[in-house]
């Protein structure tokens, strides 16, 4: 059911990639909620042209950007304010890589090149996006930026390896930016903190699957998928959370705050009385 939380609204969304990235979800239902916005991604992403399916279903235009690239976000944000007609009201950040994980390198013995290209591609990209938009003045007062992590950066999880130390940064940039920003342009900043999701970034880490399913029965809800995270999204996006601001909020079904459940429990067959 949509509310048209987002009428009248200009976004643009990061990180669609296929039809299981979280971004695309976000986009769906961006769309559905009444808002126009732009695509990107790095163009190397965009080879299988499997975007050009979701811009045509919301009725959106393409602009591709690296976005560790200065010049790329820069042509982004410019482009995106011609093409939608004025100033930004809400961006997903929605990308992250880490060379090390895809190589599977075990964290202690972290290539250093790869670690500064995840830092780069999956946090800094954060801070350059904002500076962007701040010096193009691109983003409207009471504008929405949402980044998503992963609870890797409060607790350790050993198959996460440089990803969690980056989500780390990431939080980081959402707060520290979200304080300059939100003090000169009431935008506001937030990280969406999610559950593990079966998209091609989730299921490239070591021991996903089972992963997966252990949260799944640690959260008293379960875990929250792709779409009701993009709903959870849409929601900071628009004027109902407009003082909500330099915050990781968590969308987990309840897992952050669950130290055990019956269920583990009783599957490590210590769920009886006594
Ligand atoms: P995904 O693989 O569908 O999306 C990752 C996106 O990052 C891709 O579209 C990719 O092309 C893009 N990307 C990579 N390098 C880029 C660059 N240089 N410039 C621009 N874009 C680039 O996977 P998913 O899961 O939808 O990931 C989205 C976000 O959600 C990531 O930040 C991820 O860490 C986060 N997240 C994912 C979870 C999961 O279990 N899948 C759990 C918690 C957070």
């Amino acid at each position: 059911m949509a509310y048209n939380l987002l009428k009248g609204k200009r976004g643009i969304i990061t990180g669609a990639l296929d039809e299981n990235s979280i971004a695309w979800k976000v986009a769906e239902k961006a769309h559905e909620e009444g808002a126009t916005f732009v695509l990107t991604n790095a163009p190397i992403a965009m080879r299988m042209g499997e975007i050009n399916k979701l811009a045509e279903k919301t009725n959106s235009q393409i602009i591709p950007a690296d976005a560790t690239s200065i010049d790329d976000l820069t042509n982004l944000y410019t482009q995106a304010q011609e093409v939608l007609g004025g100033k930004i009201d809400f961006v997903l950040h929605s990308i992250g890589m880490s060379v090390n994980i895809r190589k599977k390198i075990p964290y202690t013995e972290s290539n250093y090149e790869y670690f500064a290209k995840g830092i780069d591609v999956s946090a800094m990209s954060l801070h350059k996006m904002l500076a962007v938009a701040k010096k193009l003045d691109a983003i409207n007062e009471g504008g929405s930026v949402v980044a998503l992590t992963y609870m890797a950066a409060q607790r350790t999880y050993p198959f996460y390896t440089d990803m969690a130390d980056i989500k780390a940064m990431l939080e980081s940039i959402a707060r520290s930016f979200g304080y300059h920003y939100g003090l000169e342009k009431k935008v506001r900043i937030n990280t969406v903190s999610q559950s593990p999701t079966k998209t091609t970034a989730g299921t490239g880490i070591k021991g996903f699957g089972d992963f997966y399913d252990f949260a799944d029965k640690i959260a008293p809800l379960g875990n929250a998928d792709a779409e009701s995270c993009a709903d959870y999204c849409i929601t900071l996006f628009s004027d109902l959370t407009r003082m909500v601001t330099m915050q990781n909020l968590f969308h987990d079904g309840g897992y952050s705050s669950t130290g055990v459940s019956m269920d583990v429990m009783t599957a490590i067959g210590a769920g009886e009385e006594g």
